[in-house]
């Protein structure tokens, strides 16, 4: 008998974290693998946040912090938002955690009861559906494709609401599909949900600093959705810090609490040091990222333009992320090398066998036609790569 429980055995293992895992170890073999699985920045943490978290050691922020992040910080966090998002919110609405991905998972927890609904406009960032599913609720996927960029429309989602419906969580710039809603595409989502006064909106902002597209529209400064939204957010990406390992809620009050209670018997407050350091990081005008945000909008360029080269591979303009989500579908079917190609996760395998890349299968974000490239390295790199990909997929 298996002696773990029924909620481990049912649960998914990381896609992303597993190709990730299986490249290494083909490296370790000897194998010259390109990985373009996982999602982190190829920068250093800038010197800034660095000394910032040197001063916080020797200035002894060694002890416990307050369970949902140091007041200074929550200060910052609040001028963050009110700076590059127009947001109002008080120190009482934020709680900081052990990155964005433990803030989703509180808000999960203390949102939804088991049978509730969660909709998930696809594709959608891994582990959504999982954490959906940790918290005995039920994740209700919205398809969109390659011809819509990837976005949801009003009636998809009116159509998706049921009275079981608590949640919609979706992030924007998406991963993996580099969609960005613009003000007016979430205004006409927020018009449905104006209807609906029981369903709160989880917007996760974490790519929001790498975007393309000049604008950047927030959901919550929506008349209407302030009080039923909650704003993820954390430093991972923008500042090149995911191992740092923090990331940021703004929420009404009661939620807020909520989280605060559910992680105080948890893992209890972030990082002491690197929430120190994030204050700094929070509080640097987001110019201090342009060079990187302009190396990953040459890339995102280069890229495009060579899958584009490619018989067979549809592909939309992400505006943001560091990811290509390319629709692969007119490969299954085929037989490549000798290999039959059934769906993404063949072809990602095939990739990952024939041209020596590691990819993700589209499966994973709940979309089976595409397979998702991370650009967050060299444009030599990515060069190789595509060269490998274009000459395995003829
Ligand atoms: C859309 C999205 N949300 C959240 C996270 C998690 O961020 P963190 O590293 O802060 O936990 C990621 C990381 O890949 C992500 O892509």
């Amino acid at each position: 008998m298996n002696p773990l429980s029924d909620r481990i055995n049912n649960l998914s293992t990381s896609q992303t974290l597993a190709m990730a895992a299986k490249a290494r170890e083909l490296k370790a073999q000897g194998k010259d693998i390109i990985s373009l699985s996982l999602g982190e920045p190829d920068f250093n943490t800038p010197d800034f946040i660095k000394e910032a978290a040197i001063k916080a050691i020797h200035e002894n922020y060694s002890t416990y912090s307050p369970v949902d992040g140091y007041v200074e910080l929550k200060e910052a966090i609040c001028r963050k938002f009110k700076r590059d998002n127009n947001l109002d919110y008080k120190p009482a609405n934020i709680v900081v955690s052990t990155g964005a991905k433990q803030s989703l998972y509180n808000v999960c927890q203390v949102m939804l009861n088991p049978g509730e609904e969660c909709i998930l406009p696809a594709p959608y960032w891994v582990s959504y559906a999982e954490m959906v599913k940790m918290a005995e609720a039920v994740p209700v996927e919205v398809p969109t494709s390659v011809e819509s960029d990837f976005k949801i429309t009003p009636q998809q989602l009116e159509a998706a609401i049921t009275p079981k419906t608590k949640l919609m969580m979706f992030s924007s710039p998406c991963n993996p599909s580099g969609s960005v809603y613009s003000r007016e595409e979430l205004t006409a989502l927020a018009k449905v949900l104006e209807k609906y006064p029981n369903i709160y909106v989880v917007s996760d902002e974490i790519y929001e600093h790498i975007n393309f597209s000049g604008t950047f529209c927030s959901i919550a400064t929506i008349p209407g959705m302030f009080d039923k939204t909650i704003t993820v957010n954390g430093v991972a990406k923008a500042f090149a810090m995911t191992g740092w390992r923090i990331g940021y809620i703004g929420a009404p009050e009661f939620i807020a609490k909520a989280c605060t209670k559910m992680q105080g018997q948890v893992t209890s407050g972030a990082n002491s040091i690197a929430q120190r350091a994030t204050i700094t990081a929070v509080d640097a005008d987001p110019s201090v990222l342009k060079d990187m945000v302009s190396a990953f909008h040459s890339r995102r360029d280069l890229v495009v333009g060579l899958l584009k080269e490619i018989p067979g591979v549809k592909i939309n303009v992400p505006e943001g992320a560091f990811y290509v989500f390319p629709d692969v579908s007119s490969f299954f079917g085929k037989t490549l090398n000798g290999v039959e190609i059934k769906n993404a996760d063949d072809l990602s395998m095939y990739l990952l066998e024939h041209a020596n890349v590691a990819t993700v299968t589209g499966d994973a974000f709940g979309n089976p036609d595409c397979i998702r490239f991370s650009y967050a390295t060299s444009e030599e790199i990515l060069k190789e790569a595509l060269k490998r990909i274009k000459q395995a997929l003829a």
